[in-house]
């Protein structure tokens, strides 16, 4: 084995070669795959885009850094599937431009997240995660609930988004702003637009309990709520194999 090596290091163009050769193995790994993506992301005709304020949610998971800490993909593993539900299905993050998949779990798997907890308990849970989890070491997010949320850039993000694939129509792109205060103001006119756009099942709500102010909490709740409740196929289909 090392006589080789030693043999191969006093071949220039032969070291170069097997360098290529080597190399190129970890690349076909990776790009083989995409050729048979087809195949590999299921169907989910109920699957919905998410709405201007939940991406205005994500982007403020992104930039407060949770997925250092919470991974949002649950594997096949009984354990993993007993404690969080279905395991995760490729569809189900078609639409996430960056995927949040993650690769460290400081704390639980947020993948099914969705509908798990009451508003109130997210809000208060993010301001300082010890008054409800007494030994949490998750930092506190007290300004979330101070900062006003940015909504009037959201049609571009909308439009990045389908640059990169998602389905936004002109329409859904042209109302981002008001459909992103419509949804966290369940009484105002803007509300019914909402529901109009990206489906009844929507959740138009105050998400962060102050009726007056639309703040980057109302926009990170709106986001959490909806993990794993955007289509219907994991549950589905796994109960199925169950059966
Ligand atoms: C330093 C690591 C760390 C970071 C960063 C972090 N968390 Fe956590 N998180 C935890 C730990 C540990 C727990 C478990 C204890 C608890 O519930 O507070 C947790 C629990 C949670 C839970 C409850 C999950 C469940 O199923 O019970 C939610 C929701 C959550 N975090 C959301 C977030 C969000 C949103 C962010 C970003 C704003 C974030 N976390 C950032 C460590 C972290």
């Amino acid at each position: 084995m090392f006589r080789f090596h030693y043999r191969l290091e006093r071949s220039a163009i032969g070291l170069v070669a097997f360098i290529i050769l080597v190399a190129s193995i970890g690349g076909l790994v990776e790009i083989a795959p995409l050729f048979t993506i087809d195949e590999t992301v299921e169907k989910a005709e109920d699957m919905r885009v998410y709405t201007p304020l939940e991406v205005a949610g994500r982007n403020i998971y992104i930039r407060e850094g949770c997925y250092a800490c919470h991974s949002q993909m649950i594997r096949t593993l009984r354990d993993e599937v007993d404690r969080y539900g279905p395991y995760s299905l490729a569809v189900e993050s078609q639409y996430d431009h960056p995927h949040l998949w993650g690769s460290k779990r400081t704390g639980p798997d947020l993948a099914r997240l969705g509908n798990k907890y009451s508003d109130a308990w997210h809000t208060a849970h993010l301001y300082n995660p010890r008054d409800l989890v007494p030994e949490s070491k998750m930092p506190a997010y007290r300004w979330l609930l101070r900062d006003q949320l940015r909504i009037d850039d959201l049609g571009q993000h909308l439009a990045a988004l389908r640059a990169v694939g998602v389905p936004y129509t002109d329409e859904q792109i042209a109302n981002a702003t008001q459909d992103a205060y419509g949804q966290a103001n369940p009484d105002s006119i803007e509300a019914s637009g909402v529901a109009e756009r990206y489906g009844d099942a929507t959740n138009i709500r105050q998400f962060d309990g102050q009726p007056s102010r639309l703040t980057d909490m109302d926009a990170l709740v709106a986001y959490l709520q909806v993990l794993g409740t955007l289509t219907d196929v994991a549950h589905a289909t796994q109960t199925a194999e169950v059966e």
